[in-house]
Parts: structure tokens; C-alpha cells; sequence
């Protein structure tokens, strides 16, 4: 039988204005256990912040040419 804790909600959106706002969050939002989307990951800059901080990792982004500079 279906409970409560079953479907509680657990992911956490960060939006920020500003890309250093985001990054400065990093330490205090992210743990060694998260999965982390990092939607519009440009060249990875943050990516690789994140990736200190727990081992998974997905940056994704519009553009195929930020995409390519890692092929
Ligand atoms: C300010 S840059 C991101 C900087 C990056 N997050 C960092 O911390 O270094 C914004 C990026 O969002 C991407 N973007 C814009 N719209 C998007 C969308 N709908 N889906 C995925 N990426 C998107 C752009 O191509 C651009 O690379």
C-alpha cells in the first residue's frame, strides 16, 4: 500500500540570477550522494565545481557547440 514518504518529493530546483550566486551555493546545497542536472551547463565551468562535490553529474546544454567541446 502506497505511502506518504513513498512519493515525497525530493529533488531541490537552485535558480539564481546570476552564475556566481549559483555556484556559491554548491557548498551547502550539494551532498556526496545527490544526482545533479545542471541544465545549461555551458562550458562546464560549474560542472566541475559540482563534480567536487558529488560524483553525479550530468551538464546538458542548447547549444551543440558548448556540447562539442567535449568530444
Ligand atoms: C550563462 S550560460 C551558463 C553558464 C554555466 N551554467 C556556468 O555556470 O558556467 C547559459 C547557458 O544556457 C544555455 N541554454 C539556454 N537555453 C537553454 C535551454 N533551453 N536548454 C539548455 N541550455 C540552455 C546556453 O546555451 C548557455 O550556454
Amino acid at each position: 500500500m502506497a505511502n506518504e514518504r513513498q512519493y515525497r518529493f525530493r529533488s531541490r530546483v537552485i535558480a539564481t540570477r546570476g552564475v556566481r550566486e549559483y555556484r556559491q551555493t554548491i557548498p551547502s546545497v550539494v551532498r556526496p550522494a545527490d544526482s545533479v542536472l545542471e541544465i545549461g551547463c555551458e562550458w562546464g565551468t560549474t560542472t566541475a565545481l559540482l563534480a567536487q562535490h558529488t560524483r553525479k553529474v550530468i551538464g546538458t546544454d542548447i547549444s551543440s557547440v558548448c556540447l562539442d567541446h567535449w568530444t
